[in-house]
């Protein structure tokens, strides 16, 4: 598959999976991952001015202010490794965020790729809830992917931990948000330019990674693709 590298968008629900296939499709095509939700927790962890305003409002499952997040998104597409492009995981959000990465992306020439991911909301909220994750970004799920030991990390044997956002409470706010804003960033990647796929995330890993892979390739047919 030699459609990317370049700008590719990982959308959907909270949980759908943007984090996981994101760390196996950078390995595939040697472009970084860019999780805004990543960025911002390590904004928090270092008690940073953005971090700490963005820690409330991320325990409430309330989105981070745009122009912050375009910021902090601005600060990232410096470093050198984006230069052939990135996987954008979590982002954009909001249409405001989508216009800004609009003017950004002129800067490359490849087209932007926005993949959309879905998976039933009853099944979000087990995913949610019982995710772990390792100190090295690794990604478990109690139910789904549990670690051969309980609590810990396959590779390292460190502790794995619980994010302070997925409990069921916090779940179903940041669902509210994602109908409230995000679904509209769905809609305006369909019906914008046309280099938009949507993939069933309702199963295995790596059948969808399989589809994303597929869904890549005839994406790499369309007219907009130079
Ligand atoms: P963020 O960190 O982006 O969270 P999210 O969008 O809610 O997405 P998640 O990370 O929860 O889910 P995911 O789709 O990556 O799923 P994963 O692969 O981990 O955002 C957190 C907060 O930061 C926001 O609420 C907001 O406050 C702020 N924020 C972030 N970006 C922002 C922005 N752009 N603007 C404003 N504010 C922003 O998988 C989930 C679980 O399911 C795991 O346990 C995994 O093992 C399991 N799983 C994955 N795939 C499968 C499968 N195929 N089958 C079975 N289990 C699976």
């Amino acid at each position: 598959n030699d459609f990317l590298p370049g700008p590719m968008l990982l959308l959907g629900a909270p949980g759908v999976g943007k984090g996981t296939q994101a760390k196996l499709l950078m390995e595939e095509f040697g472009i970084p991952q860019i999780s805004t939700g990543d960025l911002l927790r390590e904004h928090r962890k270092n008690h940073t001015p953005l971090g700490m305003m963005a820690d409330e409002l991320m325990s409430k499952g309330q989105l981070v202010p745009d122009d912050l997040v375009n910021d902090m998104v601005a600060d990232r597409f410096k470093q050198p490794d984006t230069e052939h492009g990135y996987i954008l995981d979590g982002y954009p959000r909001t249409i405001q965020q989508a216009e800004w990465l609009d003017t950004q992306l002129v800067a490359y020439q490849l087209p932007v790729v926005a993949v959309n991911i879905t998976v039933p909301e009853k099944i979000l909220l087990e995913r949610i809830t019982g995710r772990r994750i390792a100190p090295s970004g690794k990604i478990y799920n109690i139910y789904t992917h549990p670690p051969k030991v309980e609590g810990l990390d396959d590779e390292t044997g460190e502790k794995l931990e619980q994010r302070k956002d997925d409990t069921e409470e916090v779940f179903h706010e940041r669902m509210k948000a994602f109908e409230a804003k995000t679904a509209a960033v769905i809609e305006y990647y369909r019906t914008h330019g046309g280099r938009f796929a949507e993939v069933d995330g309702d199963q295995p890993v790596e059948v969808v990674t399989q589809a994303i892979r597929e869904a890549l390739l005839k994406l790499r047919h369309h007219p907009d693709v130079a």
